[in-house]
């Protein structure tokens, strides 16, 4: 660097942009295909109908969270739509197991590890908000 030049900063990337948009849907896909093939997690999604829907959602929802921008507003109803499944404790540790088996086998290890802390922090605050957090 010559004197003089401007001090190079650190480019701050936006967790999104290090996964891109590809990945997300590729893990969402292969997430919920594997929570269907789990026999304790199955029953939790027998009444929801359109998989794509969801799917694109929850693509959504991660992509928001990653730092991303959306079309249009996407309302989402974590704590309702959570409340009413009568989750348990084994049920949420089966979803995180299953979720970082999923990260892991699409991302390195470090951005499988930053996705999967915010899984972990937002299951976290659910799990409080449900009553769930000593099971
Ligand atoms: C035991 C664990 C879990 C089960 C069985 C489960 C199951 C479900 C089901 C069945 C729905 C759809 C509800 C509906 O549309 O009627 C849903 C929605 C959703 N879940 Fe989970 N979930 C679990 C944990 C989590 C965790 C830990 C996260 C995030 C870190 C998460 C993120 C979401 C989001 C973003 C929605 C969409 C909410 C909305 O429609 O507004 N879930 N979940």
């Amino acid at each position: 660097m010559q004197i003089g030049e401007p001090t190079p900063r650190r480019k701050l990337e936006p967790l999104c942009d290090k996964i891109g948009r590809d990945n997300v849907e590729r893990v969402v896909h292969d997430f919920y295909g594997r929570l269907q093939a789990n026999e304790m997690m199955r029953p939790f999604f027998a009444n929801m109908g359109d998989f794509a829907s969801h799917e694109s959602l929850i693509a959504d929802y991660w992509w928001t969270v990653m730092g991303g921008k959306v079309d249009g507003p996407r309302p989402f109803d974590m704590l309702g739509k959570h409340q009413a499944l009568n989750l348990h404790g084994a049920a949420f540790d089966t979803w995180l197991r299953i979720f970082e088996e999923t990260l892991l086998t699409y991302l390195p290890p470090e951005l499988a590890q930053r996705w999967l802390q915010m899984a972990l922090g937002i299951g976290d605050t659910m799990k409080r908000h449900l009553g769930l957090q000593n099971n």
